[in-house]
């Protein structure tokens, strides 16, 4: 096993649940600090070590840093886009201000070998090609969370460039997961959809019935994580964040995937603000950038993730077929 000593902020969402899990396996649990500003309750996060922390508190994590002899930060907490838009302070606070002081920890600390930082296709707004949106183009982000990633995936290249931190980072399409519900982001339909259909057999839309989002399942956002993690520092091209794609769907094409195994599922449509979010984000992305340099490929598409989805909801709320 690799020596290392890994911290991940906002350890107890959607991804960093899974992160932790993962992380845990190949590196030991008591090798992994989560940390969060809420407590975990996540069966996968109780066994190793747990730190109260709030990202834009610098001197408390450079103190985490110090007492645990920190190799890896991976930077996960944040405010999602559809969340960040009822409180806009709030989610440029934690997701610009906080990210700078994870930066100025680390350049403080002086001993982390590499950062990862999440990025999203929030970046892109109005005026970015729509369809395969290029790894460079216009990025005219709409929301609070897509401003402060953009600004974020900028300050990742300043201080690669002027600190020699070695930061890492994906634009993550939605993703999707059964483990833990998600944050509070305009992709959230697409795992609310299988929770609803296994529990009700019907599921209201807040995103219309053809609108297209690019999307990923759970064990590819993992999958492409690691590898960029592992990659050699030379193969990494883009120190901003690097455009990944896995499928691109909409809730009408979701509904189809779902009645394969429950053919009695009924779909309706109420969109609501997420629908104006959604609207200026791309539908498809291009990733070949991300695919040339470290060999990015994804595994899941609709019918597969939908036919896995369902198993673990089934699984979950112990429902028989
Ligand atoms: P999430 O909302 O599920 O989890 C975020 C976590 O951050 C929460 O546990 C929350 O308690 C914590 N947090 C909030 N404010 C904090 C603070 N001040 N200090 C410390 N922790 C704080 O989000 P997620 O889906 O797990 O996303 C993880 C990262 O991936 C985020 O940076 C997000 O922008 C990015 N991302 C996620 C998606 C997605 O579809 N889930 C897509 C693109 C990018
Ligand atoms: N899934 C995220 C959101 O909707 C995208 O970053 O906010």
């Amino acid at each position: 096993m690799i020596s290392e000593t890994i911290l991940v902020t906002g350890a107890c969402g959607q991804l960093g649940t899974e992160i932790v899990t993962e992380l845990r396996k190949r590196y030991g649990s008591s090798s992994v600090i989560a940390t969060d500003v809420v407590r975990p309750t996540h069966q996968g996060l109780l066994d190793g070590p747990f730190e109260l922390l709030d990202i834009t508190n610098q001197a408390q994590l450079v103190a985490l840093l110090s007492k645990y002899r920190v190799t890896q930060l991976y930077h996960l907490a944040a405010i999602l886009s559809a969340k960040g838009e009822q409180d806009p302070k709030l989610a440029w606070h934690v997701n610009f201000t906080g990210y700078i002081a994870v930066l100025d920890a680390a350049v403080a600390y002086g001993k982390i070998a590499k950062l990862y930082f999440p990025s999203s296709i929030a970046v892109f707004g109005n005026d970015t090609p729509k369809q395969n949106t290029p790894q460079q183009t216009v990025t005219d982000a709409n929301t609070v969370y897509g401003i402060s990633k953009f600004a974020g995936e900028r300050f990742s290249a300043y201080y690669y460039k002027h600190h020699g931190l070695d930061i890492r980072s994906l634009r993550y399409p939605g993703i999707i997961s059964h483990s833990t519900m998600p944050g509070g982001g305009t992709t959230d339909y697409a795992v609310h959809i299988y929770h609803e259909a296994v529990l009700k057999g019907r599921y209201t839309s807040f995103l219309s019935a053809d609108t297209y989002l690019p999307m990923m399942y759970m064990p590819d956002a993992l999958k492409a994580t690691f590898a960029l993690m592992d990659a050699e520092a030379i193969q990494i091209t883009e120190r901003g964040s690097y455009n990944l794609g896995a499928m691109s769907f909409c809730p009408e094409d979701v509904a189809k995937a779902i009645r394969v195994h429950i053919p009695e599922f009924e779909i309706d449509y109420a969109p609501d603000s997420r629908q104006q979010i959604a609207d200026t984000w791309p539908q498809s992305i291009d990733d070949s950038v991300a695919r040339a340099d470290w060999g990015w490929k994804p595994d899941y598409d609709l019918s597969a993730m939908t036919a896995d989805m369902l198993h673990h909801v089934r699984e979950r709320y112990l429902v028989t077929v």
